[in-house]
């Protein structure tokens, strides 16, 4: 089949005999495989490596602090909401365009109206409509660095130029002066920033938007375990949009959940830009359950909160230097980051390590239930032992 890749991917042993045959031939599907990418792809696409995103191990037993999911499970509402669909036969339909009950029930957690509001297929969804309907040819998209590596991929994959700004890595990754003056058609700030963890103050982000002339993204994608956030400057700036998720204070990553807030005429634009159905029925229905239960989320957020208390000072009594924290996970600096992180994963523990510059002596670790982290300090506590580190 032309363009695809026929050997056997499966890891199987090769035969000796037929060996040498089969590796040619590999070799010469390689090299059809790309001269068809070369012939079809826009050249751009060809030269970008795609986002990267955390392990996610199909096979049972790893305790997984990898990719900042929720330990908890999420309201028990949702479970009444997949037996209800089961009856009414509602699989049959497709969903509201515009996300309706979800829509409804964000407008009336953050008092925000309706026409100012879009729902996403996950906060990645949310970034990407951004993307496409402001990101302008010819200005710039500003970024910071070490910030969420998908604002990158998606300036490249839309053929926008950007520009990252290094963060302050000496004390805390505070946003730096060159920021300030910055100019661009869109600015991405994670807030909390992921990997740091970092709230930058409201004040700063409040220099920045008032100061900016395109429009501020302010990703609170782990906003729901920060001690403050950002919706009171809604009001106050027409260049302000906020990206939020479902993913991730509200242990639904799988059903992929976002929405993003804003001035009803820059919502107006992402909603021309969208994908037409962009939502699934089941993941507007539970979504807009599981943000009617505020108490079950904010017992787990306070769980979380809790741990990442604990588990940074147990790894700071370990001798590693733990960043301050905003989110549900810790940013680690430690000099043996890639052999700590590999040997984990021997053990079935899975962290996130990123081979990237200023984050290569560094480990992201998802703060999990009290039992997970014991296991994580147990592991650890091994790995020191043996004098992994
Ligand atoms: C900073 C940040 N923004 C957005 C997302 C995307 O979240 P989702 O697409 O699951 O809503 C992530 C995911 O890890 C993230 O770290």
């Amino acid at each position: 089949m032309p363009g695809r890749l026929k050997s056997d991917l499966s890891g199987k042993r090769p035969n000796r005999r037929t060996g040498e045959v089969a590796i040619r031939r590999k070799a010469e599907e390689i090299c059809e495989w790309i001269s068809v990418a070369m012939k079809y792809l826009r050249d751009d696409i060809n030269k970008m490596e795609g986002y990267v995103p955390g392990e996610q191990p199909q096979e049972a037993g790893y305790l997984k602090l990898n990719t900042n999911e929720n330990p908890f499970p999420p309201s028990p509402r949702v479970k009444e909401i997949f037996d209800e669909f089961l009856v009414s036969g509602g699989l049959r339909l497709y969903p509201h365009p515009l996300g309706g009950e979800l829509r409804k029930a964000i407008s009336e957690l953050t008092g925000h109206p309706e026409e100012g509001i879009v729902c996403g297929n996950g906060s990645d969804d949310i970034l990407a409509m951004i993307m496409r309907a402001c990101g302008k040819y010819d200005q710039r998209v500003i970024l910071t660095y070490p910030s969420y590596s998908l604002y990158r991929v998606l300036c490249q994959i839309y053929g926008l130029e950007y520009k990252e700004y290094d963060l302050v890595a000496e004390k805390d990754f505070s946003l730096p002066k060159e920021l300030y003056v910055a100019r661009g058609s869109l600015l991405f700030l994670s807030v909390p920033n992921a990997p740091t963890g970092t709230l930058f103050a409201t004040a700063d982000i409040e220099r920045l938007i008032s100061g900016f002339p395109g429009v501020v993204v302010l990703d609170e994608a782990y906003i729901d375990f920060a001690e403050r956030d950002h919706l009171a400057l809604l009001a106050k700036y027409e260049n302000l949009l906020i990206a939020r998720t479902l993913s991730k204070g509200y242990s639904l990553a799988s059903l992929r959940i976002g929405y993003a807030l804003g001035h009803p005429e820059l919502i107006a634009g992402l909603l021309k830009v969208k994908d037409s159905y962009n939502l699934n029925a089941l993941a507007i229905s539970v979504g807009a359950a599981a943000l009617r239960d505020q108490q079950h989320m904010q017992r787990n957020r306070d769980a979380v909160v809790r741990e990442r208390q604990r588990l940074a000072g147990e790894l700071r009594g370990m001798g590693f230097t733990v960043y301050p924290s905003d989110a549900n996970f810790l940013l680690v600096a430690t000099p043996k980051a890639d052999e700590i992180y590999a040997r984990l994963k021997g053990r079935r523990v899975l962290i996130r390590y990123f081979k990237a510059r200023r984050l290569d002596e560094c480990l992201r670790i998802t703060v999990g239930s009290a039992k997970d982290n014991d296991l994580l300090l147990q592991a650890l506590k091994e790995l020191k032992k043996e004098k992994t580190f």
